[in-house]
């Protein structure tokens, strides 16, 4: 069985082909047209997807040694996204599908995120065998859900305003650092200080309304953005110039620490012994590490995607496409698939 995936939703554009199962190729082109702006411009995502598409889906194809006609499948994101940059993808893969008469599969790009940690070659462990608890947390989500071993699953936190990787982002752009702020505040922050400053760690344990914490699987990330923004109008420029990877690794504490702290006690509220992390946000080396250890502590597995499968990817598209097929799915030569921009339209219409 071979699979072709295709991811246009933000500002990568990647084709993948799985063959039974094994990542034969993951090609991904991440946009640089944006950083001039400090964050993603839609209409110019579109654009780079559009003018990208068909040399990565080739690329694609190429890599993996088969030709286009030997494809058994297509599967592409339909959502959540930004919706031009959706549809570029979208009805690519659908006219590519009704060209080469075969099936085609939507998939919802934030399910792909969850069950990416069953992509076959990315496994530094086994992919988890019965419930497991998911953060998922990339530049537009954060949720955290307890997948059942039939792969149902329940998303029981989300955030109520901005999403963790927004907020590496944000406070990033505060520093002066470029976008996407998240990778460049994780290598900052090898050589800062995390306890240079406490910002805030809102509905948790630590925050001033812990009250609100206990069964509240919520996050909040826009109080952290304030408090750096105030913080840092209070500091001055050879202040901040000096300190640049303490207060990146204050920042990233704040937000890792959310997350870790509400992971496991979901995990352990659910009775569930197995977490994974997912999303670009779970490429960050100290989320990657302060997770391990609380899993280590509380005596649970975890599981996470190597780390080129943490951002956005096609593999993780041709994956869950492929686990709904071994799971019974039928396959459809349906090709008037209607993109989403919403996770929730996206769950509406599954
Ligand atoms: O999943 P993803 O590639 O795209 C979306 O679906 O949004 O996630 C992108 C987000 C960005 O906010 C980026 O800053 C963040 O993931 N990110 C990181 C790291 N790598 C990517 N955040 C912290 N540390 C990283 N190493
Ligand atoms: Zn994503």
């Amino acid at each position: 069985m071979n699979i072709l995936g295709i991811e246009t939703s933000c500002d990568e554009t990647s084709g993948a082909v799985l063959c039974n199962g094994q990542v034969r190729s993951n090609v991904v082109s991440s946009q640089r047209c944006h950083t001039l702006f400090g964050g993603v411009v839609p209409e110019l995502a579109s654009r780079e997807h559009e003018r990208l598409i068909v040399s990565i889906v080739d690329a694609a194809i190429t890599e993996a040694n088969i030709t286009k006609n030997e494809l058994d499948v297509i599967a592409a994101t339909a959502g959540p996204g930004l919706i031009g940059a959706v549809m570029v993808g979208l009805c690519f893969a659908q006219g590519m599908a009704y060209a080469l008469r075969i099936p085609f599969i939507p998939v919802n790009h934030i399910e792909a995120h969850i069950f990416s940690p069953f992509i076959e070659d990315s496994r530094s462990h086994p992919a988890p065998e019965g419930a497991f608890v998911s953060l998922t947390a990339s530049g537009g989500h954060t949720l955290l859900s307890v997948v059942e071993p039939d792969l149902t699953y329940n998303v029981i936190g989300r955030t109520l305003d901005d999403a963790a990787g927004e907020a590496f982002d944000k406070t990033g752009k505060m520093l002066g650092l470029p976008y996407p702020a998240g990778p460049v505040i994780d290598k900052l922050s090898e050589r800062g200080d995390p306890a240079f400053y406490l910002f805030p760690q809102a509905l948790t344990s630590h925050s001033q309304t812990s009250k609100n914490y206990h069964g509240n699987f919520d996050f909040s990330f826009s109080g952290l953005k304030t408090s750096v923004l105030t913080w840092l109008q209070k500091q001055t420029p050879a202040i901040i110039d000096s300190h640049k990877a303490d207060i990146a690794a204050s920042i990233q504490y704040a937000i890792v620490s959310v997350l870790v702290e509400k992971t496991i006690a979901c995990a352990r509220s659910r009775k569930v012994k197995a977490v994974s992390i997912a999303g670009g946000v779970s490429a960050n080396s100290a989320l990657r590490k302060s997770m391990k250890e609380a899993c280590d502590k509380a005596g649970m597995t975890l599981h996470v995607p190597g780390t080129v499968y943490s951002t956005d990817n096609a593999a993780m598209i041709a994956t869950l496409a492929s686990l709904k097929l071994s799971r019974g799915m039928r396959a459809e030569r349906c090709y008037n698939i209607a993109p989403y921009a919403s996770f929730a339209a996206g769950r509406r219409k599954a």
